[in-house]
């Protein structure tokens, strides 16, 4: 069977990734990351959640030393396997496991993640639902990071407008760390939003605004949370 390839260009890199449309297709806030990400040289780096493998690619080729890449569909694993290799890329470990399940024990400098967050009651497509106040798995990645951060490590985590910029921003420092931003941007809602924004009007910590063609649009922000 013919797959599609895509080739894409982040942070200047060239990243070539086999799509599979069970997976996770990169998407305006994975290419916010990827091009916010910092220089990792030398760096040990977790991606939560890796998908198709592409921040894993982009770390790899921002100098990272090694990077555990995990997921909880195996589809996705076999995916990024083999983006992996059309990307030459040999420092990246693929793990099968939910959350910090596969790095029991393990530290890192840098853990990146780019979370599902869709709210909604009914389950999306898993690689984007995040429960049904879109916060289920970002707040558990908040929650357990300083466990497997390594000293002034740092979490590198986007979150939308829907599931409350605010909240994370005043978890993070509850946590104890030092917040800042990497970048932002925004995004009129698409054919599934649209259908459940009764739903997101109900909810407490969702915010959206209306662009000049009078769409409703989610935000997203790009935060670095480093343990102080
Ligand atoms: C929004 S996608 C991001 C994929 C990729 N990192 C990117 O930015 O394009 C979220 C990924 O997290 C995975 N995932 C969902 N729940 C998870 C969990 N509990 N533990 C680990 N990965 C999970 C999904 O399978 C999906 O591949």
């Amino acid at each position: 069977m013919l797959k599609r390839v895509r080739t894409l260009s982040l942070k200047g890199f060239t990243v070539r990734l086999v799509m599979d449309s069970k997976v996770y297709p990169p998407s305006f806030t994975t290419r916010l990351i990827a091009e916010n990400l910092p220089d990792l040289n030398g760096l040990d780096v977790l991606d939560l959640g890796t998908g198709s493998g592409i921040l894993a690619i982009v770390a790899s080729k921002l100098g990272a030393r090694k990077i555990i890449a995990t997921d909880i569909s195996r589809r996705a694993l076999a995916n990024a396997s083999i983006n992996l290799k059309i990307n030459d890329i040999e420092n990246v470990e693929l793990r099968y496991g939910s959350l910090y399940q596969p790095v029991e024990g393990e530290t890192f400098n840098v853990i990146i993640s780019n979370p599902p967050m869709t709210p909604s009651i009914q389950p999306f497509p898993r690689y984007t639902w995040g429960g049904v106040d879109g916060r289920i798995m970002l707040d558990k990645i908040i929650l357990d990071a300083p466990k497997h951060l390594r000293e002034k490590g740092r979490l590198i985590i986007p979150t939308i407008s829907l599931i409350g910029i605010g909240k994370t921003w005043m978890l993070l420092n509850q946590m104890g760390f030092k917040v800042n931003v990497l970048g932002y941007g925004w995004r009129p809602f698409g054919k599934r939003l649209i259908k459940i924004k009764d739903y997101i009007d109900k909810l407490e910590h969702a915010d959206y605004f209306y662009d000049s063609l009078w769409r409703p649009c989610w935000r997203v922000i790009l935060y670095e949370a480093i343990l102080s």
